[in-house]
């Protein structure tokens, strides 16, 4: 069994766009949008902007409080989207409940859309003429890159249906080759679909879900969870202890995934700015 140093890949990834960066003198602007006071996502906000001055890109953050009107974050969005200066454009995620997200990401300019939620970008992975590939999807093809894992003709089984996750990972797999099952709450017989899989990817958001019983042999497992267990420590949607020896290739949480996502967002804004000097 090894463990996947998902900070050891993010770093090299951190590493191939700064020197790019440098290779080719390049001034890359993200803007970073929070509104309100969600603790987790202060933390993942001043991640990314800490990952920004690694690579060599300048931030700008906007930090709006919680009673923010849509009107008022649209009116942010349209700035961004006008300001030469600004080649990506993150709203972090969740909003306030009196803002519609899906509303705001479609304001987003397609070619600033970093985090590739807008519908358009959505479209170009379904038909794998991307710009952008979607942060947490593409970490993880990383990630199993990185093993020297071969996915083509390979059982993929992703356990979660969101739009930022599930979806655009079962086509990320489906554009290797993987023969690609997405199971939700609604699948039967769960535990026998997973234990299929040669690869299994889980974005569940329920601690310890993953079972010893539902991972087969020598699988690669990958967790995708970001959940706190009793006693408030972090954890993923794999119950590590009794799966990892079942592996041959499992991420760790945290350490694993997380970073990941971080150095993609870094990728994509460094291919935000190529696309805006085309
Ligand atoms: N909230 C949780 N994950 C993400 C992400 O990848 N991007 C943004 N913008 N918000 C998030």
């Amino acid at each position: 069994m090894n463990i996947i140093d998902g900070k050891a890949v993010s770093q090299s990834v951190k590493e191939r766009v700064r020197d790019e960066i440098a290779e080719k003198g390049l001034k890359i602007g993200l803007a970073v949008i929070i509104v309100g006071n969600n603790q987790a996502s202060r933390v993942y906000v001043n991640n990314k902007k800490k990952a920004c001055e690694f690579c060599g890109i300048t931030s700008y953050e906007y930090a709006l409080p919680e009673e923010t009107t849509e009107e008022q974050l649209l009116e942010l969005v349209e700035t961004c989207n006008a300001d030469k200066n600004i080649n990506g454009i993150l709203v972090q995620l969740p909003l306030p409940s009196q803002i519609n997200e899906k509303t705001v990401i479609e304001h987003i300019d397609p070619n600033k859309d970093v985090d590739a939620f807008h519908a358009v970008n959505v479209g170009k992975i379904m038909i794998g003429e991307y710009s952008f590939l979607p942060c947490t999807p593409a970490g993880i093809m990383e990630l199993i890159h990185s093993t020297g894992t071969e996915v083509s003709g390979k059982e993929c089984v992703v356990i979660g249906r969101s739009n930022i996750v599930g979806k655009p990972m079962g086509m990320l797999l489906l554009h290797e080759n993987g023969t690609v099952t997405i199971c939700h709450s609604k699948t039967k017989n769960l535990a026998e679909v997973c234990r299929r899989a040669d690869i299994l990817v889980a974005a569940v958001g329920k601690a310890g879900f993953v079972t010893s019983d539902m991972v087969k042999d020598g699988a690669v497992v990958i967790d995708v969870g970001m959940n706190r267990n009793a006693d408030g420590k972090l954890c993923g949607d794999v119950d590590f202890e009794n799966v990892a020896p079942k592996c041959s290739y499992i991420t760790p949480v945290p350490g694993g995934v997380g970073p990941m996502t971080i150095a993609m967002l870094m990728e994509n804004t460094l291919r935000a700015k190529m696309l805006q000097t085309l």
